[in-house]
């Protein structure tokens, strides 16, 4: 018995051993541009499934038909989701195609046949993911919007999906709304921070000139010139 217990703490200390020196030695590449092994892959997406299955089976659904609820998600999916999971047809995106796991393009799977599995994943989010809690800033019955619109989606096609939007409310969701989609500002990067030197050339492309046909097409509207004040006094218009 004794010769059990000493055994099995070596075999332990030995593992906790092995596993630290491989964290130590930088061998696990966490760049988002090297895929799982198959192994790591495979326990990682059991963890998830398990993880929020469990959360997820006593959330009770209320009714998702309800064309006011519908309306409210369209304008939120819009809003906050469309830049990793797309709208019909919209394009691919930097964020859809670079992120790893990559988002699932909602515009096909909807809530993927669970509706309370959507809500728990938008509420809570899913770590290291990319896939953010919105719980945080949102209520349940926004939530549940934007669930119930899921539910419609893969039906609509761009036609209707842009005339739900544009009968929707926006983005409003009683509070704690960001600004996620106005892509003026999110692209130019030389622009959001007042820089001491005035650029010499002018701002059009800067940071973030390189081919970026589909996002002109994917833009939900044109963005407007935004003017600023530099340090130095000099106005500065971006287009
Ligand atoms: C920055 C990118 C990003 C944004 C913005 C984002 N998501 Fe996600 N989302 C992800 C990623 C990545 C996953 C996949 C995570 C995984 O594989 O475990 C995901 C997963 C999901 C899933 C689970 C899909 C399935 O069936 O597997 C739902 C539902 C979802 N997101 C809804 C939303 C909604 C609604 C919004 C807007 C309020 C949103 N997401 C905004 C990145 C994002």
């Amino acid at each position: 018995m004794k010769r059990t217990i000493t055994t099995l703490t070596l075999a332990g200390l030995a593992a906790t051993a092995a596993g630290a020196g491989i964290i130590w030695s930088g061998l696990i590449n966490v760049g988002a541009d090297d895929p799982h092994l198959d192994s790591v892959h495979a326990l990682l997406s059991a963890t998830r499934e398990r993880s929020i299955a469990v959360r997820a089976a006593d959330i009770p659904v209320p009714d998702l038909s309800a064309p006011e609820l519908i309306r409210r998600g369209a304008g939120n999916y819009h809003s906050m989701c469309i830049g990793c999971h797309l709208a019909p047809g919209m394009a691919p995106t930097e964020l859809s195609q670079n992120l790893y796991p990559a988002p699932p393009n909602l515009a096909q799977i909807g809530t993927n046949g669970n509706p309370s599995v959507a809500f728990w994943i938008v509420k809570h989010g899913i770590k290291a993911t990319g896939m953010p809690a919105w719980g945080k800033s949102m209520g349940d019955e926004h939530i549940w919007g934007m669930v119930a619109f899921l539910q419609q989606l893969p039906s609509l096609d761009a036609a209707q999906y842009r005339a739900l939007v544009a009968a929707s409310d926006g983005h409003s969701h009683g509070g704690g709304e960001g600004d996620m989609h106005d892509h003026s500002r999110q692209h130019d990067h030389s622009g959001a921070t007042p820089s001491p030197q005035p650029p010499a050339a002018p701002h059009h492309g800067d940071g973030h000139d390189h081919g970026h046909d589909q996002e002109v097409a994917n833009a939900p509207a044109a963005p407007e010139k935004k003017v600023h004040v530099h340090a130095d006094g000099k106005e500065h218009v971006h287009h």
